[in-house]
């Protein structure tokens, strides 16, 4: 492995509906159908794709949530299938996740104090309860929350608080890689960006890696530096996010790209859009399993499954057989990665968390 490599899978495949119980006979789900990916230390990677395309099996198989069918995942350089015992309790240490939502993962009866200590409890037991009570003051600053909100139990916050309260508690462990499923899709827009923020700040000023599972190509673009396109169990397109973005390679990345409301009106090329839903993936299509929405599908692609290959200008991996010779569609105009907006509101978050008061001027999901 790598040395800038801290996460690494290796063919993963998982099925569901395999076993041979009685009660399984339904049909085999292809969730995961042979995906490999490296993430690189520090760096922020997400996975995108349309509902169903697999993106929470493949987080899960990361975490050791669940167990592949076939295939390997890499962690720090160890097989993550292969950890026991105390190693176990490392790599629950080390990947830490943040859920969709926040609600439902935090205990409804414990204060928010009790809630960031509790990882603390487990992970690092030596702190004396003077210690443990600085370190969550400090991990609620860390994500723009007051030492008065400690007391209070998680229903009385707005979602992107509660959502500022599974981040603390998933960086109480002191974790090298956080992956977030969808962590702020539940949010309103406008807190949204804060959330995202409070993210790139946090990787930034701690290290952290993260892998961030979204649908939404905006918080993608904002965010990640590279970007896996996933659809119906496989990778079709993987690279830096601005490559991704700007020289779409696939016709399905064309298409979400195209998908994506423009400034300049409606999308006026529609030889990028895709009709109809993705198939079953109890039932995915043979060859390119893309072929059955694709515009620009030939016989090859009803028969021989692409890899994910580099394209010939060396820029990023794509897997289609034609993606030398395709016209580049029209794509809507959006607004670039780091635009001055977000930037001025990580400044001000910045200023207001760096600052020990929180002036609040940028977190309008506070009562
Ligand atoms: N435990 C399970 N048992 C059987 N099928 C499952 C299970 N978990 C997921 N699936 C199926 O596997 C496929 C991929 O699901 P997954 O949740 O990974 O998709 P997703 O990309 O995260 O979708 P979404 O964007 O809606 O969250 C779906 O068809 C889903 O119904
Ligand atoms: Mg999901």
């Amino acid at each position: 492995m790598k040395q800038d490599v801290i996460l690494e899978a290796i063919d993963v495949v998982k099925y569901f509906g395999t076993d041979a119980g009685w009660m399984s006979r339904g049909p085999v789900i292809q969730a995961v159908a042979g995906v490999s990916l490296e993430v690189r230390r520090g760096e922020t990677f997400a996975i995108v794709g349309e509902s169903g395309c697999g993106k929470s099996t493949l987080a899960r198989v990361l975490m050791r949530l669940l167990t592949p069918t076939s295939g390997d995942v890499l962690f720090d350089g160890r097989q993550v299938s292969a950890i026991q015992g105390a190693e176990l309790r490392t790599l629950r240490r080390d990947m830490q996740f943040i859920f969709q939502d926040p609600f439902s993962s935090l205990n409804p009866r414990m204060t928010v104090a009790r809630l960031v200590a509790e990882p603390l409890e487990i992970h690092a037991p030596e702190l004396s309860v003077q210690e443990r009570r600085d370190r969550v003051a400090q991990l609620l600053r860390q994500v723009g929350l007051r030492a008065e909100h400690a007391d209070r139990y998680p229903h009385e916050f707005s979602g992107g608080q509660r959502q500022r309260i599974g981040i603390a508690r998933a960086l109480a462990s002191g974790p090298k890689l956080i992956i977030g499923d969808e962590p702020v899709s539940a949010l309103d827009v406008s807190v949204q960006a804060q959330v995202i923020n409070l993210l790139g700040d946090l990787s930034r000023d701690l290290g952290l890696t993260l892998v961030i599972i979204a649908h939404d190509l905006g918080v993608i673009r904002h965010m990640s530096d590279r970007v896996a396109v996933m659809y119906l169990g496989r990778i079709v397109e993987i690279g830096a996010t601005e490559q991704v973005f700007t020289d779409p390679k696939h016709p399905y990345t064309q298409a979400l790209l195209a998908a994506i409301p423009s400034m300049d009106g409606p999308v006026t090329d529609h030889s990028a859009t895709v009709h109809g839903e993705m198939p079953s993936p109890s039932d995915p299509p043979p060859g390119c399993r893309f072929h059955t929405r694709c515009p620009h599908a030939q016989d090859l692609c009803k028969t021989k499954t692409p890899q994910l290959a580099a394209a010939q200008d060396g820029s990023h991996q794509v897997a289609c057989h034609f993606a030398e010779t395709l016209q580049r569609p029209h794509l809507p105009q959006t607004a670039p990665r780091k635009s001055k907006t977000a930037e001025a509101r990580f400044a001000l978050y910045r200023a207001a968390t760096e600052g020990g008061t929180v002036t609040h001027k940028t977190h309008q999901d506070d009562p």
